[in-house]
């Protein structure tokens, strides 16, 4: 049985690569990667496939960077050539990107089936090209795997049959915990010379925050406030490096006193910093889940989240760049934060996922 996993963005590859292992070690199956070039960049890709053992794509669209339109439509037309060329039996995709929707759209028109992996996920904010990405994935794919039960009662109430949905829980916790050892022994927030759990680790790439000049610059303010009285380290995401120094912040940000500036990182370094910490500021989704499984307090900087798992109880926050000083101090002052793991967040989700694919097509 031939399993096409597909991946395209930094997020996507630690989502498929315990997936990857759990079905090669499976006589019965042959997974094969497919890379739709989405992210290209060597710290952005190359370096997630070293850390999380994944062999080189078995099929790269080499897509690349482009329009919401010209990206999704070239990594249909790209993808549709490999499947008409060898169709597999199944085609799982991960997360929420632009390559997700399109290689749905590519294959479920071409009759091959198509699982999703986070399915069920809501902002319910359609201003976000992520949130069109999940509701069209769901509405085509023909099973879909949730994380939690929010996702589930996100999908009944759109009138998915429940026979379509089955909860496996956090594949990402799996990543985490597959390179647990290597993630503590790391060196990489000593290296930069920060105390233990005593700096922020901050993310940022939504275009709701980077894109517009206003936010970015008065988050950067914000920022740099912050970094003051107890330091920052900040790996700069591609698309928020073209506009910081499109809006000439990054000299700014580069200079200000307590705030560490990096490139992107590799999985296992970023989580090094993720694991010291103190608590993070973030727009990423995969970021409010790793540190609800690890417990460490997180300010989201968005208006909403497609995951409310974290929120309540757990110990991220939404917050508006109008209160992040406060927020920062609230935790700083060492207020605990109730939290509790999900169900399924348990490192176990590819195993699940593996038993049901098997399950699946010896019922067919
Ligand atoms: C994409 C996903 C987003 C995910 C994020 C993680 C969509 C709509 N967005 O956003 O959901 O959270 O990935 O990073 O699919 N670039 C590089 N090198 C790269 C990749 C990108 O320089 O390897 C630059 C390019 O200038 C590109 C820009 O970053 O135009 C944005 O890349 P793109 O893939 O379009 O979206 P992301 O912002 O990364």
């Amino acid at each position: 049985m031939l399993i096409h996993l597909v991946a395209a963005a930094r997020p996507n590859f630690m989502k498929i690569a315990p997936l990857y292992h759990a079905l090669k070690k499976e006589p019965w199956t042959e997974p094969i990667i497919v890379h739709t070039g989405q992210h290209y960049d060597l710290n952005m890709s190359d370096v997630f496939f070293q850390d999380l053992g994944l062999p080189k794509p078995d099929l790269h669209l080499g897509v690349g960077s482009g329009t919401h339109a010209q990206q999704t439509a070239q990594v249909m037309m790209a993808y549709e050539k490999a499947l008409l060329k060898k169709p597999p039996d199944l085609v799982v995709v991960v997360g929420d990107v632009n390559s997700t929707l399109a290689t749905t759209l590519t294959a479920v028109k071409l009759g091959v089936k198509v699982a999703h992996l986070e399915a069920g996920l809501r902002s319910f904010d359609r201003t976000m090209p992520e949130e069109i990405n999940r509701l069209v994935t769901d509405c085509l794919a023909d099973i879909l795997w949730t994380p939690s039960p929010d996702a589930d009662e996100n999908l009944l109430k759109e009138g998915v049959p429940p026979e379509k949905i089955h909860r496996v829980g956090n594949i990402m916790i799996d990543s985490l915990e597959m390179l647990r050892l290597k993630i503590e022994k790391d060196q990489t927030y000593k290296t930069m010379g920060l105390p233990s759990r005593a700096y922020a680790l901050l993310t940022l790439h939504r275009p709701s925050n980077v894109d517009n000049q206003k936010c970015l610059s008065s988050i950067c303010n914000s920022i740099a406030r912050i970094a003051k009285t107890t330091p920052v380290v900040f790996p700069v995401h591609p698309r928020t490096r073209k506009n910081l120094e499109k809006n000439g912040l990054w000299s700014f940000m580069k200079e200000a006193e307590g705030l560490i500036l990096s490139d992107p990182l590799s999985y296992i370094q970023f989580m090094n910093l993720v694991f010291n910490c103190s608590f993070t500021i973030t727009d990423s989704g995969g970021i409010q889940e790793e540190t609800t499984y690890l417990g460490i307090p997180c300010l989201t900087l968005r208006p909403n989240t497609e995951r409310p798992i974290t929120l309540f109880p757990g110990t991220n926050q939404l917050c508006k760049v109008e209160v992040l000083e406060d927020k920062v101090k609230e935790i700083l002052s060492g207020k605990s934060l109730k939290y509790r793991c999900p169900e399924y967040w348990d490192g176990q989700t590819a195993s699940r996922v593996v038993s049901f694919i098997k399950g699946f097509f010896e019922a067919v």
